[in-house]
Formats: structure tokens, sequence, C-alpha cells
């Protein structure tokens, strides 16, 4: 590619808060958005905040003609298409999910095109790559003559304390090719050449390593709702120093955290089934839509109090009064992350800010929709080198 060429045109699909965009700047590579593509009020309105000389065009995806995308004339298209449909657990409706309309729509549009996109980078939930509109994505970029390379990867892969396993595709059109070997299997780890990485462990997502009547029954449960199989994994991700540590990532000074502390009522309910985490600890669980709101799997709470040892507290705390249960939990200091520290460590810049009148509810949810900023970033170097 001369050096000298004119930025590269990117079409943003699913804009959401800008995650892509970010990345994208991130990335260095000399480009411009052209239009970014959402229909949700809230998210537009932190994209708009954020990046107020982008045109942000909130409609469907749907809703933009054919001409309009041949008018754009991109050479690069990031999109990540909305998850529900493509999650393992939600009903595995799929491509007859009225939700993965609007992803059809553009794959028909594909081919179509007066000029065909050079670049395509594609996120999604993991459990993507089993659906079947995974099979019509390759369909199509096999029809129109793309490369492609899939991923499955996590931000602790680049050493931030995070996991949020996504699938990724990376494709490209002739007649250029990739700059790394690439391969008809999923790969789990960013290709040698790009900079630091270790083996992504898939089962340090804690994805595949739900506990089973298996680790039960010859782990023993610990404390809390832990499998020794568990407490192992989370021991061996805080002692990998290659990853860096949550106080890394957090506000300071520690001031007005009152409001993030975990209620008495949801401490008592849910603490078996909290992930908690400290300053020093070098690994946190997917911040989701839900957290701050619901608390199981929606993303670890920080222990903000280190007077004592978590171990003591759960110490045979099924046994206790309700009383003393509270006594030992609230010494804790537990606490969410804030929107803010989330942001951190899904590696949006400082200068990322949301409008004061978005809600916190809101900013977890439209965050917890959003990607990990770094990784993307890294993908984007691969695709376009
Ligand atoms: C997984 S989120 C993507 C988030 C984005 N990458 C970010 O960094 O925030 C999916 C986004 O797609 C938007 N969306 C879903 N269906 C859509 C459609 N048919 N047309 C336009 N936008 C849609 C949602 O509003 C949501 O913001
Ligand atoms: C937009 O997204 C926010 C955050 O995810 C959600 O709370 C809201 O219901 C969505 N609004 C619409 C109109 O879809």
């Amino acid at each position: 590619m001369a050096a000298t060429a004119s930025p590269l045109r990117v079409l943003e699909l699913y804009s959401g808060v800008g995650g892509m965009h970010y990345a994208l700047k991130e990335s260095g590579v000399a480009a411009e958005v052209v239009a970014a593509v959402d229909v949700n009020t809230t998210a537009n309105q932190i994209y708009r905040h954020n990046f107020p000389a982008t045109p942000l065009w909130s409609k469907t995806i749907e809703g933009v003609t054919l001409d309009e995308f041949d008018m754009l004339e991109c050479d690069v298209v990031l999109m990540s298409p909305p998850c529900q449909p493509f999650t393992r657990i939600g009903l595995q409706g799929d491509v007859s999910d009225n939700r993965a309309k609007s992803f059809l729509y553009i794959l028909d549009l594909l081919p179509r095109l007066n000029k065909l996109p050079r670049f395509i980078l594609l996120e999604n939930v993991r459990g993507f790559e089993t659906s079947s509109a995974r099979d019509v994505l390759l369909t199509t970029l096999r029809d129109c003559g793309y490369g492609f390379q899939e991923f499955l990867l996590s931000p602790t892969s680049l050493g931030i304390p995070n996991s949020r396993l996504r699938y990724f595709l990376l494709a490209k059109s002739p007649p250029t090719s990739f700059s790394f070997p690439t391969s008809s299997e999923i790969l789990e780890r960013f290709p040698e050449s790009s900079g630091p990485s270790q083996p992504c462990e898939v089962g340090s997502d804690g994805v595949t390593d739900t506990p089973s009547t298996e680790n039960s029954r010859d782990g023993s449960v610990l404390f809390k709702m832990e499998t020794a199989h568990e407490l192992q994994r989370k021991r061996r991700q805080d002692g990998d120093e290659t990853v860096m540590k949550i106080q890394d990532f957090l506000e300071v000074p520690e001031e007005e955290m009152e409001r993030y502390l975990l209620p008495p009522k949801t401490l008592l309910r849910y603490a078996m089934l909290l992930d908690i985490v400290q300053p020093s600890s070098r690994r946190s669980v997917c911040f989701t839509k839900g957290y701050g709101h619901y608390v199981e799997g929606t993303g670890s709470v920080l222990q903000s109090c280190l007077d004592s040892e978590l171990q003591d507290v759960f110490q045979s705390l099924d046994l206790q009064t309700e009383d003393e249960k509270l006594r030992r939990l609230t010494g804790l200091k537990l606490r969410y992350f804030t929107p803010r520290e989330i942001a951190n460590l899904m590696g949006f810049p400082d200068h990322f800010t949301f409008p004061d009148v978005v809600s916190v509810k809101q900013r977890y949810r439209v965050l917890g929709n959003s990607l990990n900023v770094h990784v993307v970033a890294q993908l984007i170097r691969l695709l376009v080198s």
C-alpha cells in the first residue's frame, strides 16, 4: 500500500458507542469513518457526544439502500451485529430470528455492491462460530472471493485483566493477502508477528470450565460456590505476571464510591454467587449489559476494604445468623466497578465520556454491548498490514 494513499473509507455498522471507531484510531491506520449506522438512540447520543464530526445514521441497517451503500465507496466495513440471535444460551433460532435480519440483509447486499470493500472485520459472541449465520457469512465471502481468518480471542491475551472471549473474523479481498499464515481453524491467539501475545486460554474465561459433577466430586467445594478447580484457575490467573493488575484500571481517588457499594439485600442473597476480585488481582470476568443490576454472571465485583481475608469471611458463612453474615460481608466493602472503570478495562481512551443525561444503568448496558478496543485495534492492524 502506497504511503501517500488517501485515508481508507470506513463504514461502521451497529456502531453502538463507537468501540470500533476507537479501535480504528488506536490502530494508527490512516482512515476515516464515512458513516456509522445504529438504530439505538441512547447509544447514538453517546456516539455523537464523542464523535461529533462523524456522519451517524440513526436508522435501521435494513433501511439503508444498495445505492446509499454504493455512494459511500467504502474500503473497510467494521461491524458487530447484535449478539442475541447467536448466543448459545438463547434460543438457537439464529437466522430465523428477527434480529438476524439486518445481518442477512448486509450479506445479501455485499455481492451486489459496485465495488467490494477491501477489508471486513466482524465481531460477535462466542457461539457464533457454530451458528448458521456464520455459514451464510462464509459462503458469501467465498462467493465474493474474499480470503478470511476467524479468531476466538480474549483481552487476557494482551495482558488485560478482563475476560471477554469473542469471535472475530477478518476478511480481505484479492489481490491483497494476509501478512500471517492463515488457517481454516479458528485461531485462539494472535499470530506471532503481531506483538505481545501468549496462549489465550479458552478455559480462563470460565466459559468452558463451568463446574461439572466431575469437579465437584473430586474437587469438593471450598468456599462460596467454587470448586477447587475454579479456585485453582483464579490463583493461576492472579499469579500470571504478564497480565496487569486491576488496580491500574481503577478510578482514583476512591471517592463517591458509596453509591457503587452492593446493598445489604444483594449481599445476603447473592454472596455465594459473586465473583470477587481485589485491586491486586489480575483477572475479572466479562462485564455484560445487566451489570450493576443483576448480580449473577454479569461481571466481577471489587473488594475495596482489604482488612479481612475473603476466606475468613466465607468460612461457614451459611451457618451464621443473618446479622453475622451481613457484618462479615459489609466489612469487605464490596462494590461494583464504575462505568468508567469498565471502560478502562475495555480499552476506551480517557477522552471517551458519557453525556451527563445518560444514567449509570444505561452506561453499564451500552458498555456491556461493546467490545475490547485494544483487541480490535490489534486485529485492524493485522487486517490492513
Ligand atoms: C453488539 S452492539 C455493538 C456495539 C458496538 N460495537 C459498540 O462498540 O458499542 C449491537 C448494536 O447494534 C444495534 N442494532 C441492532 N439491530 C440493528 C439494526 N437492525 N439496525 C441498526 N442497528 C442495529 C444496537 O442498537 C446495538 O447498538
Ligand atoms: C437502547 O440501548 C439501551 C442500552 O442498551 C437500552 O436500555 C434501550 O432499551 C435501547 N433502546 C431501544 C429503543 O432499543
